[in-house]
């Protein structure tokens, strides 16, 4: 549930909804369901397999397998890589506690076309929102694995899956909901480009927390007895069903308002809203329990994520610094509280400051989206397919040989990370370069 939970976050509502809206649709999703079996699976499958069989977050794997060499600054990398994406996470996760705050004290009125302009660049309120959402963040992991993140996990992921059903079947009742039904299904393949398999690819990196040691990390706290194949299969079935119901909770409500579906970061944020103020006009009670809930949604999903990457951080400190689970969580609070703040500002004071061409919220979101967790994963599966020893690997992913279909499975498993999954991800590295 942990894992699900890392996985499916603000990837899921807000980004893969723009992403299919700005690459042409269904030849996105077709795109995207191929590259989270053949990609993305072995990937996670990857990162499963250093973790659980060192026990270690990421460093303290790579000081395990390969000690004393180079690998060592994969693992420091990837203990930084998760930092820089909580900080503008956390941003957009402050977003939508506003926009629940919102929805709970006004609803929304007429005024929704500035809203979302006129908040992001107010500094005050979106900067307490960002310290909520990451003080909450810091709580849960404070907590610890077992009280904090496990038992968060086990509520709040079933609750997340309710909510979105109810939002979806709601949406797909709209009037003129089916031409966002057929936008979703029917794929064009005269729209498929280098750059629809370009975004398809890093979407389901970013979706299922690739390249940055999350995975790694919690992995390392599974069981000897554990399955890493079913856990991995789960984890990646349930991100990839919730991108889905997301997708069909939103692209019907985008169709029936007659909004324009590639709108880009903005859709859930400017465009949801028109809809509850128009569904407020002829029936304000339902109007509110639906953005209320829509909002409640988002914000959970975002913690679930949050949590993952924070524990990264955490879990090295506490494993190779010797610090206390307090003064760990503490330690990265502050220090993603802070670039957080100056990704949160470079909407309003600071959108004048650019780092290589960017506002530094797009700096931070491009370097790790499009550069570290693409380097992260491809490093993972060359260490996986060609540092570590194949019988190892093998041991690992079928638990001493005890589990059937994952010795019968394994060839083909290895296969795709020693091969298929570092030169694709070459291909989609240099493309982005
Ligand atoms: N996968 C999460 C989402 O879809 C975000 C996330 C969590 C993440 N941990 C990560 C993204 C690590 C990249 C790397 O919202």
């Amino acid at each position: 549930m942990a894992m699900a939970g890392s996985a499916i976050g603000l990837g899921n509502i807000w980004r893969f909804p723009y992403m299919v809206g700005q690459y042409g649709g269904a030849v996105f999703i077709v795109v995207y369901l191929t590259a989270c079996i053949f990609l993305s699976l072995p990937i996670l499958l990857s990162e499963s397999i250093i973790g659980r069989s060192t026990q270690s977050g990421t460093f303290g794997a790579m000081e395990k397998l390969a000690p004393g060499t180079a690998w060592k600054w994969l693992g420091l990398l990837t203990v930084f890589s998760p930092l820089i994406i909580l900080s503008f996470y956390s941003v957009v996760g402050g977003w939508s506690i506003e926009y629940l705050w919102q929805s709970v004290t006004s609803g929304f009125g007429d005024d929704v076309s500035t809203l979302f302009g006129s908040f992001i660049s107010a500094p005050w309120g979106a900067l307490a929102c960002h310290t909520i959402f990451l003080a909450l963040t810091a709580i849960i992991v404070l907590a610890g694995v077992k009280s904090g993140i496990e038992k968060f996990n086990k509520v709040s992921l079933p609750v997340l899956f309710i909510l979105i059903i109810v939002i979806m079947v709601y949406s797909l009742n709209l009037p003129g909901a089916s031409s966002g039904v057929s936008y979703m299904l029917k794929p064009d393949f005269s729209k498929l480009t280098p750059s629809v398999v370009a975004a398809a690819m890093g979407q389901s990196f970013f979706s299922l927390s690739l390249g940055v040691g999350t995975i790694l990390t919690y992995s390392s706290y599974m069981k000897k007895s554990d399955n890493i194949l079913t856990t991995g299969l789960g984890s990646a079935g349930f991100d990839l069903l919730f991108a889905l119901l997301a997708g069909f909770a939103i692209m019907p409500a985008v169709f029936a308002a007659g909004i324009e579906p590639g709108a880009g970061p903005g859709l859930i944020f400017e465009t949801l809203p028109f809809i509850f103020a128009k569904m407020g006009a002829a029936a304000p009670v339902v109007s509110r329990i639906v953005s209320i809930l829509f909002f409640v949604t988002i914000v959970i999903a975002a913690l679930t994520s949050s949590i993952s990457m924070c524990e990264v951080g955490v879990a090295y400190l506490v494993e190779e610094k010797g610090m206390s689970r307090l003064k760990a969580t503490l330690l990265i609070f502050a220090g993603t509280w802070t670039l957080g703040t100056l990704c949160s500002l470079s909407f309003g004071p600071l959108s004048e400051v650019h780092l290589f061409g960017d506002t530094i919220f797009d700096f931070c979101d491009k370097l790790t989206s499009n550069y570290l967790m693409t380097f992260g994963s491809l490093l993972f599966v060359l260490f996986v397919g060609w540092k570590m020893d194949r019988a190892a690997v093998c041991r690992e992913f079928t638990n001493n040989g005890t589990l059937r279909a994952n010795s019968f499975l394994f060839g083909l498993l290895y296969f795709l990370i020693r091969y298929i999954a570092p030169v694709v991800i070459l291909i989609i590295f240099v493309t982005s370069l």
